[in-house]
């Protein structure tokens, strides 16, 4: 029988900064379910990369004064160094500066080009170069980026458009026809509602006022949007458009893209056009990830807010992180990031249920037998109860697993580690020793142990590189037939005479106390290295603005608002509608921080509000002034309250 393909793939990495844990989530993610299939037997192309062009990484190399080509390959480096760290499998590392990679592009832009799906026109609207994004007025919020906030740049310029909207009934009819397509279900309806039924523009598809990008072959003054660069990766990295396209011809249709829930639009909308208008079957599966963010904030390159992997790989190994990342956060939503859930993760979790299991079993058979079990045997009434729930864990994994709900088969899986710790606690192989006719049934409970620390070490397996091996060496199990997948679903395949050989605890307990206030100290180390690292870069300073005097200042009046109600605007990623309270009166106010604070935060904060700010209509309806907030320039915000609580609203701010 031919065995079965899957062809997974991570987004390919902007390489504009040194990538945080947020960016390891998700390639964690594809990195486990990559290993999980190959563990079950399919012949797995597993794809990631670096997406190197577009005017973000121009003008960073130009603040460096370096080429690009030299930024990105020094930048790339240590993407690949953070890959080996986190152990992912990949099968191939795409560069978008690669020559197939280009050759491809070029083969696809012309194609279309020649069929009449991309034209020539003028574009006139907005760019966001953070987000590599081109908007139309009434698509920006506030002025700035829908999708990030940011800044954005006014943009006229000669531009190859193409022909998205001829595709916009196609891709619904597709997604309604098949739910899988893309996941979480939510994202398909937010797609739909949101970006089809009203209708797709086409789309500008390249650029003339910079440079660096995959020129259009038959305009060279056209350099290739970054978007169609990049997502066409997905196939030239199998050979497509090329002389020798047999690994595409072998995995496209790819199983899954996994994405993060901010490029779900590029990759459930504008690729499968592209796809449509090549005539090439769709991705089985777009998977839209949620974000990992710290304190209710998103993660980001700017300072001060940056998880290193690298730091928190070298304290506590690439296992318990891949393991918190995996199992705090439900893949498909956002989750929270912070030292003290992972070393609570690792306290409880790996050094108390896993560790202890593995360290207790092997220890007892040590202390108890000598390190080998005897052959006489002598059932126990817990015995079912436990095989039983071994061979539900494996199938409650597997099932979670094909959904790619990695913290539901996790928790399946500890259900099962759990059992057996509860297990030692029931047949009490401490006071069966004392008597020596206990042994045959204290031999039987210690294999059951044993046996059950073999299925979970193979159900572990695409979770942890390192862990399963580790237990595997303390059992004398030897990787292969009793390693296999497949054999988690039999019983007692461990050798009756099983063997044992303790090591060091696999998870060592931390000091969370003294561990939290090191962690902080390493973590601040590298930012300051980033921010020495970015200074020895030559970055451009802030401009300040034209000097203003006191009158000028005065112009502005500033109150004290306690805000009494929150609630989040329908239409808007960005707006929270504010009911403050400003003295006697109470006044609507709109504040795009919906990213950074939910409703509930807001109720019974006392802010700045500027008050005689000429009211303003937003989403339709009247804003009647405006809440100050600290925004770093980059993902950061933070409101301006006052120091002492017990300041009325109302109250003068000069
Ligand atoms: N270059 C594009 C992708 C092109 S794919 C054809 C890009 N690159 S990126 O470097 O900005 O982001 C890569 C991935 O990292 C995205 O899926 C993004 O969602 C993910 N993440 C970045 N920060 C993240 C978190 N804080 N949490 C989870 N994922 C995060 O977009």
């Amino acid at each position: 029988m031919e065995q079965k393909k899957f062809y997974i793939t991570t987004p390919i990495y902007y390489p504009s900064d040194k990538l945080h844990i947020g960016h390891s989530y998700c390639t964690v993610a594809t990195d486990t379910m990559a290993r999980y299939k190959r563990l079950r037997g399919y012949d797995v192309m597993f794809l990631t990369g670096t997406d190197e062009h577009g005017q973000k990484i121009e003008r960073i190399a130009k603040g460096q004064g370096v080429t690009p080509k030299a930024y990105t390959d020094k930048v790339v480096e240590g993407i690949k160094e953070l890959w080996k760290t986190l152990h992912i499998s990949y099968d191939k590392f795409i560069r978008t500066t690669d020559d197939y990679h280009i050759k491809t592009v070029q083969y696809i832009f012309k194609r279309l080009y020649d069929q009449g799906d991309i034209y020539k026109s003028t574009y006139e609207g907005w760019y966001c170069t953070p987000c590599e994004s081109f908007f139309t007025q009434h698509q920006l919020v506030d002025g700035k980026c829908p999708d990030c906030g940011r800044e954005v740049e006014k943009v006229k310029e000669e531009s190859y458009f193409f022909r998205l909207s001829k595709y916009q009934d196609r891709i619904i009819k597709h997604m309604e026809e098949n739910p899988e397509f893309l996941q979480p279900n939510t994202r398909q309806n937010e797609m739909i509602n949101n970006f089809l039924k009203p209708g797709l523009e086409d789309l500008a598809v390249s650029r003339t006022s910079f440079t660096w990008g995959i020129p259009v072959e038959f305009d060279p003054g056209h350099i290739v949007y970054v978007w169609i660069d990049a997502l066409s990766n997905y196939i030239s990295a199998l050979g497509y458009g090329s002389g020798d396209d047999s690994l595409f011809q072998k995995y496209w249709p790819a199983d899954v893209h996994v994405v993060g829930k901010e490029i779900v639009r590029f990759h459930s909308i504008i690729w499968p056009a592209m796809l449509m208008a090549l005539d090439l079957p769709l991705p089985k599966q777009i998977f839209g990830h949620g974000w990992l963010v710290i304190n209710g904030g998103k993660m980001s390159k700017s300072v001060g807010n940056v998880v290193d992997p690298n730091v928190l790989v070298e304290k506590y190994g690439v296992d318990a992180i891949r393991y918190f990342l995996l199992r705090e956060i439900a893949f498909g939503q956002d989750g929270n990031f912070s030292n003290e859930a992972l070393i609570q993760r690792i306290n409880s979790d790996l050094a108390n249920d896993l560790g202890n299991l593995v360290s207790r079993t092997v220890g007892m058979i040590e202390s108890y037998f000598a390190g080998t079990l005897p052959e006489d045997r002598s059932a126990t009434e817990y015995d079912a109860d436990l095989v039983q729930t071994a061979k539900t864990a494996v199938s409650k994994v597997e099932e979670a697993m094909e959904k790619m709900m990695f913290s539901d088969a996790l928790t399946e899986l500890w259900n099962l580690i759990r059992r057996t710790n509860k297990y030692i606690d029931e047949t009490q192989p401490w006071i069966l020793i004392k008597e020596e006719q206990n042994r045959p049934v204290l031999a039987n409970a210690l294999y059951h142990v044993a046996e059950s620390i073999r299925i979970i070490s193979i159900l572990l397996q695409p979770f942890m590189p390192n862990t399963p091996q580790l237990i595997y060496k303390q059992l004398h199990i030897e990787e292969g037939e009793l390693t296999a997948w497949e054999s988690a679903k039999q019983w007692g395949k461990l050798p009756k005479t099983l063997s044992v050989e303790k090591a060091k605890a696999i998870f060592p307990r931390i000091d969370i106390k003294k561990e939290l206030k090191q962690l902080e100290e390493a973590i601040q180390a590298s930012q300051a290295n980033a921010i020495a690292n970015q200074k020895e870069n030559k970055q451009e300073p802030p401009k300040a603005l034209e000097e203003i005097t006191i009158d000028d200042f005065c112009k502005v009046q500033l109150k004290v608002g306690e805000v009494i109600a929150s609630e989040k605007v329908a239409k808007s990623k960005k707006l929270l509608k504010n009911q403050v309270k400003i003295g006697d009166e109470v006044r609507v106010i709109f504040s795009g921080i919906s990213q950074w604070y939910t409703p509930e935060e807001m109720v019974g904060k006392k802010v700045v509000v500027a008050y005689n700010l000429k009211p303003r209509k937003m989403m339709g309806e009247m804003s009647y002034g405006m809440i100050l907030a600290a925004d770093d320039g980059a993902e950061r915000l933070s409101l301006l309250t006052v120091d002492k609580g017990d300041m009325p609203s109302g109250a003068d701010i000069s």
